[in-house]
């Protein structure tokens, strides 16, 4: 039963996804955005506990390849930063003991160390800032000497 609800709620999303791409009207296409919200957080009183708020976040914050079945995002990771996302769902493929970013089997030209580097940039400049970052295993591991979880805790270099 639960497969079967499974295999429609795909099968709508990929009818919606695909009907939904003809339709410019829902989607941002070229990445420009004129808002900016880039401190939003410190207006927030240091008393209210991370738990009691709505936090703004993208679903495979960095597919931005393979056509409109796979990509997710047109916002540069740092424009998702500026507009104010502050949740963030990173997919890591674990190759030669490095983090590279995916989205099923397609490569989405970029890795965990640049993910962390804008991360770490932002945060410098705006320490007001939280960040959530989801890190979820993607695609077939390959040519690994340690674990996924020792290369998360201590093989990402900045
Ligand atoms: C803080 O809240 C005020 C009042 O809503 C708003 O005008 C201001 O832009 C906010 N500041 C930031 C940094 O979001």
């Amino acid at each position: 039963m639960l497969l079967i609800y499974f295999v429609l709620l795909s099968f709508l999303s990929l009818i919606s996804a695909l009907k939904l791409g003809s339709t410019e009207a829902y989607f941002n296409r070229d990445g420009r955005v004129n808002i900016a919200n880039k401190n939003w957080m410190s207006n927030i009183s240091d008393s209210v506990y991370l738990n009691h708020l709505s936090l703004p976040g993208t679903h495979d914050t960095m597919a931005f390849y393979g056509g409109p079945l796979v990509q997710t995002q047109i916002l540069t990771l740092d424009s998702q930063l500026r507009v104010g996302i502050r949740a963030f769902d990173i997919r890591c493929r674990h190759i030669n003991d490095r983090f590279e970013i995916h989205h099923g089997p397609i490569y989405q030209k970029s890795d965990m160390d640049k993910v962390l580097q804008s991360m770490v940039t932002f945060l410098g400049n705006f320490p007001t800032e939280v960040l959530l970052v989801r890190i979820k295993e993607e695609h077939i591991p390959k040519n690994n000497q340690r674990s996924f979880a020792d290369t998360e805790w201590f093989g990402v270099k900045l």
